[in-house]
């Protein structure tokens, strides 16, 4: 087989620059490892930043995103039981995010993939890259016995964090950081009315918990937990206990409780690889690079990529213009970082992290009266809430 550009994952960095390429006429394939139904059955954030919603537009899959996100333009931040609001709208001109879960996304672009009779091939196994310094790179894969050679001028590595594009790329060239933190996050997802109508981000004695949701009859909640804590220690009524615990009083009252639909623990990590371009192998989204969820950047970062692979492959094809192409590493790694700083950053804000010394505890108390005290540091938070600009 034959095509421009050959894209690895069919999550939402690899869907949306398919979907993209796709309605600019640049004929492209994506293959994935697992079933469509897999792919939709991972739960993962829901909060967009405006830049990722507006390319969901342009991608033409902005619609149900548009008609059911709720749009948010501003969030709690709340300390042993003191809750202050971040105005986020008040902070940047205006601006807010899109409650809209990364599951319900994935299904757009899928649907979008289909209507557009989009090549999406699934079940693929083994992917082999050959010949990425060349003007003719090809990549093999197998689906049941059959192997199967794909050429093309381009492969995008969006296989996220444990896919083999990444591993293509030679030791002495590629450069890894990384930042493991001593907690975990224990999610549960819920049929129940949301305790706020705004994301609450709650730092207590207990440990960090969030109160997120998806709808106005759909809540996800999650508390931080030691990481040697598996999902069997901790029953509905022990998380929905915990969970009241490190709220503040008004909203642990509040709090309506039920059967947890979805019940997991994520480990915190910060990441990145360098350089995102390897020859004509493009590395997208969480093949390259990893947040802690503390303020929802992971499927955000994967858009600047996309956003930057999109407009280098138009340059590309349209012009003969590579200039964007060349400077991809360079330009997708300088807002990955900002992006990664922020993460950290507020992960550090809100934790409780078991090895701090009473000095740490000062600075992170300070840090917090600082932000509260200071219209530039409330200003710094907002816009890098809602996203910085691509
Ligand atoms: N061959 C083909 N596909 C693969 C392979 C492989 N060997 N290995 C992994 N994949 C697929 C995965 O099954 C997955 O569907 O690549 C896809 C990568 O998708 P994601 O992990 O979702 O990564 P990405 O598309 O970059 O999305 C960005 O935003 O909220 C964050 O981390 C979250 O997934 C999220 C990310
Ligand atoms: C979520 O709704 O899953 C969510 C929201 C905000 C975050 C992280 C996760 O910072």
């Amino acid at each position: 087989m034959k095509t421009k550009v050959g894209i690895i994952g069919g999550g939402p960095s690899g869907l949306m620059l398919s979907q993209l390429l796709d309605l600019q006429g640049i004929d492209n394939i994506v293959l994935e490892r697992q079933s469509r139904e897999y792919v939709l059955g991972r739960i993962r954030a829901g909060v967009l930043e405006h830049g990722f919603a507006k390319l969901m537009r342009v991608a033409k899959c902005g619609d149900r995103m548009d008609a059911e996100g709720e749009l948010h333009d501003g969030f709690f931040i709340a300390e042993n039981g003191v809750k202050r609001r971040i105005d986020l709208a008040g902070h940047t001109g205006g601006n807010s995010v899109v409650v809209y879960g990364q599951t319900e996304l994935t299904r757009d672009l899928y649907e979008a993939r289909e209507k557009m009779g989009g090549n999406v091939i699934h079940n693929i196994d083994d992917v082999e890259f050959f010949d990425l310094k060349s003007d003719a790179p090809y990549l093999t894969y197998k689906r049941g016995d059959e192997i199967n050679r794909i050429d093309c001028d381009f492969i995008i590595g969006a296989d996220g964090f444990h896919g083999p594009s990444r591993k293509a790329i030679p030791k002495d060239v590629l450069r890894e950081y990384e930042k493991v933190y001593p907690f975990g996050w224990l999610g549960v997802m819920s049929q129940t009315k949301p305790v706020s109508p705004e994301l609450i981000y709650s730092k207590s004695n207990r440990g960090f918990a969030l109160c997120s949701m998806r709808s106005q009859v759909l809540s996800r909640y999650y508390i931080q937990v030691p990481l040697t804590d598996t999902v069997d220690d901790w029953s509905d009524d022990a998380f929905w206990a915990e969970l009241k615990l490190r709220l503040p009083t008004a909203e642990a009252a509040a709090l309506e409780t039920g059967p947890s639909i979805e019940k997991s623990i994520a480990p915190l990590r910060s990441f990145v690889a360098e350089p995102m371009r390897y020859g004509n192998l493009f590395l997208a989204g969480d093949a390259a690079h990893i947040v802690p969820p503390t303020g929802a950047k992971g499927l955000n970062s994967a858009a600047s990529d996309i956003y930057y692979l999109y407009h280098g492959m138009l340059a590309h094809y349209k012009n003969g213009d590579d200039t964007g192409l060349e400077q991809y590493s360079e330009k997708a790694l300088a807002r990955v970082w900002k992006a990664q700083r922020f993460s950290w950053w507020m992960t550090s804000l809100l934790h409780t992290f078991p090895d701090n010394n009473a000095f740490d505890d000062k600075m992170q108390k300070t840090d917090m009266e600082y932000l509260f005290s200071s219209e530039a540091a409330l200003t710094s938070l907002a816009e890098n809430y809602v996203g910085l600009p691509f």
